[in-house]
């Protein structure tokens, strides 16, 4: 079987995803012209050729710029039901994804605006494409602490709706013990926790999301290989990481895929998952993430098999539905 088809078909499961990271240029105009509001763009083709990024910080501006088109239920509906209606489409049954709040109610769009336009094509998703998927809300660690507790009370209404909380925008400068009181907050309610570190950050916030945020689950983690104390505690632990290989090579966190260090990882034994966080953006949804890196790294169908299999053990899918998912990979 040719590696494309191979990839389409194993089952998989999406851990890193941010829904604002989904906005197609079509969709943003469509939706920017409908609400009335102007992109500094003037066509599709000008907003993709914006789409070169340097770094994190560069990649972030054009980012939360693009979601200030968002203004509705049904914005925050059709945004996030294009993407489930992609997600059928590559053979993806499970989603576990993040929104950042305060991106949308600085704006002064409501918080039960955004939840309910997104929970509305979750549940569309399970009706017509039996893709199930939890909600992670995400604080970004930009913004002072104090903002970030005031959008966890404004949240609490709603917690029910959420899986988990997760820590993400500009890395550098805001380590994770920022978020400890608030982290803390989010755990005393049931919540998984979840932190961005060693994207960009040095090993030491990737200690502080363990020790001090208590994280359940590593987004991106790149950086922790060079630890190899850390390394052993994820591997101890079975931390699992969500990688984003296409990710990183538009944010230069890798210069080359072939630099990528997701192979060297699935050797030492980490729980290194395959993800698109911002695929958008970053030229590619989850099947072209997993081609990608197997053309770059030589992958083997086993090897892909096991990146599979990874993202429903590291998922919050409860213990049965992952062993029935992991079956099907070896059939
Ligand atoms: N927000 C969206 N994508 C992100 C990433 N890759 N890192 C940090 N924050 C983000
Ligand atoms: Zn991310």
């Amino acid at each position: 079987m040719e590696l494309k088809q191979f990839i389409q078909q194993l089952p998989k499961a999406e851990l890193h995803l941010h829904i604002e990271g989904t906005f197609e240029p079509e969709l943003m105009f469509a939706i920017g012209k409908r609400n009335g509001i102007e992109l500094k763009y003037s066509s599709v083709e000008e907003v993709r050729e914006a789409y070169q990024f340097a770094n994190l910080q560069e990649f972030l501006d054009i980012y939360y710029a693009g979601a200030q088109v968002l203004l509705y239920e049904q914005d925050f509906y059709d945004l996030t039901f294009a993407y489930f209606t992609r997600m059928h489409q590559q053979g993806v049954v499970h989603v576990e994804f993040f929104f950042d709040p305060q991106t949308h109610t600085d704006r002064g769009v409501s918080f039960s605006t955004v939840i309910k336009g997104i929970t509305r094509a979750m549940d569309d998703a399970r009706s017509h494409f039996g893709i199930s998927s939890g909600l992670i809300l995400s604080v970004l660690r930009h913004l002072s602490e104090e903002s970030a507790l005031q959008t966890f009370e404004e949240a609490r209404p709603f917690l029910s709706y959420f899986i988990g909380i997760g820590l993400d925008s500009s890395e550098m400068g805001h380590p994770p013990v920022k978020f400890s009181r608030v982290f803390e907050k989010a755990r005393a309610e049931g919540l998984k926790i979840l932190a961005h570190a060693g994207e960009e950050g040095p090993p030491a916030y990737i200690w502080q999301a363990l020790n001090e945020l208590k994280i359940d689950r590593l987004d991106h983690g790149n950086r922790s290989i060079e630890d190899d104390d850390l390394v052993q505690v994820l591997v101890e632990r079975q931390i699992a990481l969500t990688l984003c290989p296409l990710s990183n090579l538009k944010l230069q966190v890798v210069k080359d895929l072939r630099d990528h260090p997701i192979k060297y990882m699935l050797g030492k034994g980490m729980l290194v998952t395959v993800n698109s966080d911002d695929p958008a953006y970053f030229g590619g949804y989850l099947n072209e993430n997993y081609e990608a890196i197997a053309e770059a790294l030589n992958l083997s169908k086993d090897d892909l098999r096991k990146l599979a299999a990874n993202s429903f053990t590291a998922s919050f899918l409860h213990e049965d539905e992952k062993q029935r998912y992991i079956q099907m990979m070896y059939v």
